[in-house]
């Protein structure tokens, strides 16, 4: 096992759209996984995506713990133990959004308020190579469409809709301060 470098926002891998992966079980796929992990561990990241260890394909992993959510209502979707997902594809269910702090492994130092489905639904292959399909929602919700962004190329300050919320990790004191709710609290995806 590796701790791998993380790509950073220009560098190329993380402007294209990754590629599926063709056999899940194939032991170079194995390896990526677990290198992953570690990386992820290693970076006290939420979840990481395969394009930002320099592997342009379709695989995350994530793990999406209670203290990191902002919902008060746990409904079984808002959280989530280590998942890997292999060709994931998502679809919203309803329209209902959220809007939350998000970081990135590959944006360090900054974070920003991104708007999200609140709701979706998911169809992976797990990194034994089964199907897996399920429902998230709160800050589970948004680490998949996080992740899953990376794989199109796409970075979490693309889908800012007020850039004036992008700012620096050591300035979070005044949004704190400024804000009576624990929203600014909320530990990013990343
Ligand atoms: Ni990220």
């Amino acid at each position: 096992m590796a701790i791998l470098k993380i790509a950073k926002m220009g560098h190329p891998v993380l402007g294209r759209v990754a590629d599926p992966v063709t056999d899940p079980k194939a032991p170079e796929i194995q390896a990526l996984i677990r290198d992953m992990i570690v990386t992820m561990h290693d970076a006290n990241g939420a979840g990481l995506a395969a394009p930002q260890v320099h592997v342009p394909l379709r695989v995350v992993v994530y793990h999406a713990p209670a203290a990191r959510s902002e919902d008060d209502e746990h409904d079984g979707h808002e959280t989530a133990p280590l998942t890997v997902l292999i060709n994931p594809e998502i679809e919203p269910i309803g329209d209902v959004t959220s809007t939350g702090w998000e970081g990135c492994l590959s944006v360090p130092g900054l974070r920003g308020e991104v708007t999200r489905s609140g709701h979706i639904r998911y169809r992976a292959l797990n990194g034994e190579g089964e199907v897996v399909e399920g429902e998230a929602s709160g800050f589970h919700a948004r680490v998949i469409q996080h992740e899953c962004d990376h794989l199109d190329g796409i970075l979490y300050p693309q889908r800012m809709s007020d850039l004036r919320t992008l700012i620096f990790d050591s300035e979070v004191r005044h949004i704190i301060e400024a804000d009576d709710t624990d929203d600014a609290e909320e530990e990013a995806a990343e």
